[in-house]
């Protein structure tokens, strides 16, 4: 009906390894979709200690950053690509607080975790890393391109 009024966006967000191991990936994606953003590019996998360290190279210097690595290395997350009008900081604030005993209840920090260094998502906080980020951890190929259809999916 309308063409989209501002800047589509998109960002890179993991369900880190304590979220897939507490079976919490289908309401961390449920929430996105809910909100009313576009999936297009969703993977579980275990990645390398070479691609979190590329991912968080800006923390690199940061005393936490080995147990880290081998948090985000410890097994599979998931990763997905999300699109949408103000998708960085809208994702951010879905989130919440890095500190999830800081993070507000309603978000997915403040409901779901405790511990800053077991806090269960990762989301871009900008849309120049969200680009970066999605180009990191996925293949040409991986990503879907789609247009939603009026479409009576369910008679
Ligand atoms: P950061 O980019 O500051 O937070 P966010 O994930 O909210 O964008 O930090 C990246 C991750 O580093 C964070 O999710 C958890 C971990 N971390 C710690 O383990 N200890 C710390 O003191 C901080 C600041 C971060």
């Amino acid at each position: 009906l309308m063409a989209a009024l501002e800047q589509v966006d998109q960002t890179y967000i993991m369900v880190k390894p304590d979220g897939v191991q507490r079976g919490l990936v289908g309401e961390i994606i449920s929430r996105f979709e809910k909100k009313g953003f576009k999936l297009t590019g969703l993977k579980l996998f275990q990645c390398s200690k070479e691609l979190a360290e590329e991912h968080y190279k800006d923390l690199k210097q940061k005393p936490f950053f080995p147990a880290m690595i081998d948090y985000i290395t410890s097994g599979p997350v998931v990763s997905m690509a999300w699109e949408g009008i103000g998708v960085v900081p809208s994702a951010r604030k879905l989130i919440g607080a890095t500190d999830p005993l800081q993070a507000e209840p309603g978000t997915i920090r403040g409901d779901l975790a405790v511990q800053r260094g077991r806090n269960v998502i990762h989301g871009s906080d900008s849309p120049e890393n969200g680009q970066r980020e999605i180009a990191l951890w996925f293949k040409e190929g991986e990503l879907c391109e789609w247009t939603p259809v009026q479409e009576p999916w369910l008679i």
